[in-house]
Protein backbone atom coordinates (compact mmCIF):
# COMPACT_ATOMS: atom_id res chain seq x y z
CA UNK A 1 0.00 0.00 0.00
CA UNK A 2 1.56 3.21 -1.23
CA UNK A 3 0.48 6.77 0.73
CA UNK A 4 1.62 10.54 -0.11
CA UNK A 5 -1.31 12.29 0.31
CA UNK A 6 -0.57 15.54 2.11
CA UNK A 7 -2.87 17.89 3.98
CA UNK A 8 -4.51 19.94 1.21
CA UNK A 9 -5.05 23.78 1.50
CA UNK A 10 -7.56 25.93 -0.10
CA UNK A 11 -7.39 25.29 -3.55
CA UNK A 12 -11.04 24.80 -4.64
CA UNK A 13 -13.44 22.45 -4.00
CA UNK A 14 -12.55 19.03 -2.94
CA UNK A 15 -12.65 15.91 -4.61
CA UNK A 16 -11.48 12.28 -4.52
CA UNK A 17 -11.78 10.24 -7.22
CA UNK A 18 -11.72 6.46 -7.37
CA UNK A 19 -10.13 4.10 -10.37
CA UNK A 20 -9.24 0.85 -11.39
CA UNK A 21 -7.87 0.77 -14.88
CA UNK A 22 -7.14 3.50 -17.80
CA UNK A 23 -7.96 6.71 -15.93
CA UNK A 24 -9.67 7.91 -19.33
CA UNK A 25 -12.42 9.90 -17.50
CA UNK A 26 -10.11 11.24 -14.57
CA UNK A 27 -8.20 12.23 -17.35
CA UNK A 28 -10.95 14.55 -18.26
CA UNK A 29 -11.73 15.47 -14.93
CA UNK A 30 -8.11 16.69 -14.71
CA UNK A 31 -7.89 18.61 -18.44
CA UNK A 32 -11.02 20.42 -17.07
CA UNK A 33 -10.42 20.96 -13.77
CA UNK A 34 -9.38 24.33 -13.78
CA UNK A 35 -12.17 25.70 -15.99
CA UNK A 36 -14.88 27.13 -13.50
CA UNK A 37 -14.62 29.03 -10.46
CA UNK A 38 -13.68 27.40 -8.18
CA UNK A 39 -11.70 25.35 -9.82
CA UNK A 40 -11.57 21.59 -8.78
CA UNK A 41 -8.94 20.45 -6.35
CA UNK A 42 -8.52 16.85 -6.91
CA UNK A 43 -7.00 15.70 -3.41
CA UNK A 44 -6.32 12.15 -4.22
CA UNK A 45 -6.42 9.51 -7.13
CA UNK A 46 -7.14 6.06 -5.28
CA UNK A 47 -6.77 2.97 -7.01
CA UNK A 48 -7.73 -0.67 -5.60
CA UNK A 49 -5.07 -2.24 -8.79
CA UNK A 50 -1.55 -1.30 -8.33
CA UNK A 51 -1.06 -1.30 -12.13
CA UNK A 52 -3.78 1.07 -13.57
CA UNK A 53 -2.25 3.53 -16.01
CA UNK A 54 -4.71 6.17 -13.84
CA UNK A 55 -2.28 6.07 -11.19
CA UNK A 56 0.32 7.54 -13.98
CA UNK A 57 -1.96 10.57 -15.85
CA UNK A 58 -2.27 11.52 -11.80
CA UNK A 59 1.41 10.96 -10.95
CA UNK A 60 2.00 13.70 -13.86
CA UNK A 61 -0.61 16.36 -13.08
CA UNK A 62 0.73 16.46 -10.14
CA UNK A 63 -1.80 14.82 -7.73
CA UNK A 64 -1.32 12.51 -4.86
CA UNK A 65 -2.03 8.91 -5.62
CA UNK A 66 -3.09 5.95 -3.18
CA UNK A 67 -3.34 2.05 -3.69
CA UNK A 68 -5.38 0.36 -1.69
CA UNK A 69 -5.74 -2.98 -3.09
CA UNK A 70 -8.72 -4.74 -1.95
CA UNK A 71 -6.21 -8.22 -1.86
CA UNK A 72 -4.98 -7.06 1.13
CA UNK A 73 -8.15 -7.30 2.64
CA UNK A 74 -9.57 -10.80 3.91
CA UNK A 75 -13.70 -9.31 3.56
CA UNK A 76 -15.23 -6.48 1.25
CA UNK A 77 -16.54 -4.54 4.94
CA UNK A 78 -13.06 -4.39 6.14
CA UNK A 79 -11.61 -3.08 2.17
CA UNK A 80 -14.62 -0.20 2.12
CA UNK A 81 -13.53 0.81 5.99
CA UNK A 82 -10.17 1.28 4.76
CA UNK A 83 -11.46 2.65 1.50
CA UNK A 84 -13.53 5.31 3.84
CA UNK A 85 -10.88 6.77 6.14
CA UNK A 86 -8.87 6.97 3.16
CA UNK A 87 -11.17 9.29 1.07
CA UNK A 88 -12.44 11.20 4.32
CA UNK A 89 -8.75 12.12 5.67
CA UNK A 90 -9.00 14.26 2.45
CA UNK A 91 -11.86 15.82 3.11
CA UNK A 92 -13.49 15.67 0.06
CA UNK A 93 -16.87 16.96 -0.63
CA UNK A 94 -17.53 15.20 -3.67
CA UNK A 95 -16.10 11.39 -4.29
CA UNK A 96 -15.77 10.68 -7.62
CA UNK A 97 -16.16 7.10 -9.24
CA UNK A 98 -14.11 7.13 -12.25
CA UNK A 99 -13.80 3.31 -13.89
CA UNK A 100 -14.07 1.94 -10.28
CA UNK A 101 -14.50 -1.80 -10.78
CA UNK A 102 -15.96 -2.53 -6.82
CA UNK A 103 -19.50 -3.40 -5.58
CA UNK A 104 -19.45 -1.00 -2.86
CA UNK A 105 -21.28 -2.09 0.57
CA UNK A 106 -24.70 -0.52 1.64
CA UNK A 107 -22.52 1.48 4.76
CA UNK A 108 -19.72 2.65 1.87
CA UNK A 109 -22.43 3.87 0.01
CA UNK A 110 -24.67 5.46 2.53
CA UNK A 111 -21.93 7.33 4.30
CA UNK A 112 -21.55 9.20 0.77
CA UNK A 113 -25.25 9.33 0.16
CA UNK A 114 -25.73 12.59 -2.10
CA UNK A 115 -22.09 13.43 -2.11
CA UNK A 116 -20.59 10.02 -5.04
CA UNK A 117 -21.04 10.15 -8.57
CA UNK A 118 -20.52 7.55 -10.81
CA UNK A 119 -20.18 6.83 -14.75
CA UNK A 120 -21.67 4.30 -16.34
CA UNK A 121 -21.29 3.16 -20.18
CA UNK A 122 -25.00 2.51 -20.84
CA UNK A 123 -28.18 4.51 -21.19
CA UNK A 124 -29.46 3.16 -17.55
CA UNK A 125 -31.67 1.73 -16.55
CA UNK A 126 -30.26 -0.17 -19.68
CA UNK A 127 -27.77 -2.60 -18.99
CA UNK A 128 -26.16 -2.35 -15.64
CA UNK A 129 -22.97 -4.78 -15.07
CA UNK A 130 -20.68 -5.35 -17.39
CA UNK A 131 -20.04 -6.34 -21.52
CA UNK A 132 -22.78 -3.15 -21.94
CA UNK A 133 -21.56 -2.71 -25.52
CA UNK A 134 -21.91 -6.18 -26.31
CA UNK A 135 -25.14 -6.31 -25.15
CA UNK A 136 -26.30 -3.77 -26.77
CA UNK A 137 -24.95 -4.53 -30.04
CA UNK A 138 -26.72 -8.12 -30.00
CA UNK A 139 -29.82 -6.93 -29.05
CA UNK A 140 -29.62 -4.77 -31.89
CA UNK A 141 -30.05 -1.61 -30.35
CA UNK A 142 -29.65 1.74 -32.13
CA UNK A 143 -28.57 4.02 -29.86
CA UNK A 144 -26.00 3.36 -27.05
CA UNK A 145 -24.43 5.79 -24.66
CA UNK A 146 -23.58 6.75 -21.16
CA UNK A 147 -24.75 7.97 -17.67
CA UNK A 148 -23.49 9.90 -15.12
CA UNK A 149 -25.33 9.41 -11.92
CA UNK A 150 -25.73 9.32 -7.93
CA UNK A 151 -24.57 6.32 -6.21
CA UNK A 152 -26.71 4.13 -4.22
CA UNK A 153 -27.27 0.73 -2.70
CA UNK A 154 -28.63 -0.74 -6.13
CA UNK A 155 -25.73 -1.22 -8.42
CA UNK A 156 -25.63 0.96 -11.31
CA UNK A 157 -29.01 2.05 -10.35
CA UNK A 158 -28.83 5.78 -8.78
CA UNK A 159 -30.95 8.65 -9.68
CA UNK A 160 -29.60 9.72 -13.20
CA UNK A 161 -27.69 13.54 -13.63
CA UNK A 162 -26.76 13.20 -17.48
CA UNK A 163 -26.94 10.79 -20.55
CA UNK A 164 -24.98 11.23 -23.85
CA UNK A 165 -26.64 8.89 -26.78
CA UNK A 166 -24.45 7.47 -29.56
CA UNK A 167 -25.57 5.82 -32.96
CA UNK A 168 -24.81 2.08 -33.18
CA UNK A 169 -23.58 1.78 -36.57
CA UNK A 170 -24.29 -1.76 -38.48
CA UNK A 171 -20.12 -2.54 -38.55
CA UNK A 172 -19.94 -1.49 -34.84
CA UNK A 173 -17.62 -4.19 -32.83
CA UNK A 174 -17.96 -3.36 -29.02
CA UNK A 175 -14.58 -1.76 -29.04
CA UNK A 176 -15.84 0.84 -31.68
CA UNK A 177 -19.02 1.28 -29.73
CA UNK A 178 -16.97 1.78 -26.67
CA UNK A 179 -14.29 3.93 -28.00
CA UNK A 180 -17.61 6.05 -29.32
CA UNK A 181 -19.56 6.17 -26.26
CA UNK A 182 -15.63 7.12 -23.88
CA UNK A 183 -15.61 10.03 -26.00
CA UNK A 184 -18.84 11.39 -24.79
CA UNK A 185 -18.18 10.15 -21.10
CA UNK A 186 -15.13 12.66 -21.20
CA UNK A 187 -17.74 15.44 -21.84
CA UNK A 188 -20.61 14.14 -19.54
CA UNK A 189 -18.68 14.11 -16.81
CA UNK A 190 -16.71 16.99 -16.62
CA UNK A 191 -19.52 18.95 -16.80
CA UNK A 192 -21.58 16.67 -14.02
CA UNK A 193 -18.79 17.57 -11.87
CA UNK A 194 -18.33 21.19 -12.22
CA UNK A 195 -22.63 21.70 -11.80
CA UNK A 196 -22.05 19.74 -8.68
CA UNK A 197 -18.91 21.96 -7.70
CA UNK A 198 -20.66 25.00 -8.45
CA UNK A 199 -23.91 23.84 -6.32
CA UNK A 200 -25.90 23.82 -8.99
CA UNK A 201 -26.73 19.93 -8.70
CA UNK A 202 -28.07 18.11 -6.16
CA UNK A 203 -30.73 15.62 -5.00
CA UNK A 204 -33.40 15.47 -2.60
CA UNK A 205 -36.00 12.48 -1.75
CA UNK A 206 -34.21 10.37 -4.28
CA UNK A 207 -34.57 13.36 -7.70
CA UNK A 208 -32.00 14.90 -8.83
CA UNK A 209 -32.37 18.80 -9.02
CA UNK A 210 -30.31 20.89 -11.03
CA UNK A 211 -30.35 24.80 -9.99
CA UNK A 212 -33.33 23.47 -7.18
CA UNK A 213 -35.64 22.13 -10.29
CA UNK A 214 -36.38 18.89 -10.48
CA UNK A 215 -34.10 18.25 -13.48
CA UNK A 216 -35.80 16.62 -16.99
CA UNK A 217 -33.28 14.68 -17.81
CA UNK A 218 -30.02 16.24 -19.66
CA UNK A 219 -28.79 15.13 -22.69
CA UNK A 220 -26.20 15.53 -24.98
CA UNK A 221 -26.28 13.44 -28.43
CA UNK A 222 -24.26 12.58 -30.47
CA UNK A 223 -24.31 11.76 -34.21
CA UNK A 224 -20.36 11.31 -34.54
CA UNK A 225 -19.84 8.06 -36.08
C1 LIG B 1 -15.63 3.73 -18.53
O1 LIG B 1 -16.20 3.35 -19.77
C2 LIG B 1 -16.70 3.75 -17.44
O2 LIG B 1 -17.95 4.18 -17.92
C3 LIG B 1 -16.75 2.30 -17.03
O3 LIG B 1 -15.40 1.89 -17.03
C4 LIG B 1 -14.68 2.64 -18.02
C5 LIG B 1 -13.46 3.24 -17.36
O4 LIG B 1 -12.64 3.86 -18.31
N1 LIG B 1 -17.36 2.13 -15.76
C6 LIG B 1 -18.13 1.08 -15.44
O5 LIG B 1 -18.33 0.15 -16.19
C7 LIG B 1 -18.77 1.15 -14.05
N2 LIG B 1 -19.84 0.25 -13.92
P1 LIG B 1 -11.50 4.86 -17.85
O6 LIG B 1 -10.69 4.13 -16.76
O7 LIG B 1 -10.70 5.08 -19.09
O8 LIG B 1 -12.16 6.11 -17.33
Amino acid sequence: MARNVSASSDKGFPVVVLISGSGSNLQSIIDHRLDGDPPIDIRAVISNRADAYGLERAAKAGIPTVTLSHRDFARREAFDRALMETIDACRPELVILAGFMRILTEDFVRHYEGRMLNIHPSLLPRYPGLHTHERAIDNGDSEAGATVHFVTAEVDGGPVVIQARVPVLPADTPDTLAARVLRQEHVIYPQAVRWFADGRLTIKDGKVLLDGEKSPLQEVASDEP
